[in-house]
């Protein structure tokens, strides 16, 4: 795999300019960044050698390097789910792809169900730590160190530093958030109302089906994670509305304006 991820970072480097040091991942509905990226170079993913490619039609499968306030960045226009087919290590091969280009630091964002009852649709949460509840995760297999150890520490999957300067500007710019813990569930279905009472009773304060696998590649691979949530939704079971992805798209869409905002700031001062 080595090789191919070398192979994939070398096509990029030939066909991009810049040479950005923070990746961007960005969840359903939660895309607006990619409009505030100035002096905008696009890659798509079809044309990269290696990367998987993208299965839904009508979503947009590219990488957009650019800047935000003077700030080089990367950013991904389409992730892969597990969910879709891919296997944990595709779903995470971006990452892999980011380290070589040299990203010493991303940002995750997803659209996610809340099952802390402190929540509502909208809040927007800073992940502290995550329960992989995929069955999998993208390390399993022969070990490659050009890459990373055979048993990588995991004791701070979101950088306590990159968390800390992140609610130093929420606060200065008066964006509301709130903390907690990520539960990254298969899919493609919503949790029951027993698997949600189960993982919350396990600790966790939201549900969804992205982020963990590319958080445990960038550990691996030496890459600090900032997450950002979006609720959109409450959880099956505490919600009484039964679960609708227009809605969920649509209250990402709404919340995406203040994460904008932050995720902005937060590039420019991390
Ligand atoms: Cl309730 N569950 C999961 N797994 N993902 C979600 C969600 C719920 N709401 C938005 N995304």
């Amino acid at each position: 795999m080595f090789e191919k991820v070398c192979e994939s970072a070398k096509y990029i480097k030939e066909n991009a300019t810049m040479q950005p040091k923070i990746g961007v991942i960005l969840g359903s509905g939660l895309g607006d960044l990619v409009d505030v990226i100035e002096d905008k170079e696009y890659i798509e993913y079809k044309d990269i050698p290696n990367f998987p490619q993208s299965t839904v039609k009508g979503h947009k499968g590219r990488l957009v390097f650019g800047k935000i306030n003077g700030v080089e960045i990367m950013a991904m226009q389409g992730r892969f789910h597990y969910y879709e087919g891919y296997t944990m290590k595709e779903v995470a091969y971006p990452v892999f792809v980011m380290k070589q280009l040299g990203i010493e630091k991303m940002i995750v964002t997803n659209a996610c169900g809340g099952i802390n009852t402190e929540f509502k649709p909208g809040t927007l949460m800073i992940i502290t730590d995550f329960i992989n509840l995929f069955g999998d995760n993208p390390l399993i297999g022969v070990n490659d160190e050009r890459f990373g150890v055979r048993f990588p520490d995991m004791s701070e999957p979101y950088s306590l530093s990159l968390i800390s300067k992140a609610e130093k500007i929420a606060n200065q710019i008066d964006v509301e958030y709130e903390k907690g813990i990520y539960a990254g569930f298969m899919g493609p279905y919503y949790e029951t109302a027993a698997e949600i009472r189960s993982i919350g009773g396990q600790g966790a304060d939201a549900v969804g089906m992205s982020t963990v696998p590319e958080t445990i590649a960038a550990n691996y691979l030496g890459i600090e994670v900032l997450g950002i949530s979006c609720i959109t939704n409450m959880a099956t079971g505490i919600q009484k509305v039964k679960h609708s992805h227009d809605r969920v798209v649509e209250t990402a869409k709404k919340a995406s304006v203040n994460l904008c905002k932050w995720v902005e700031k937060i590039i420019e001062e991390i």
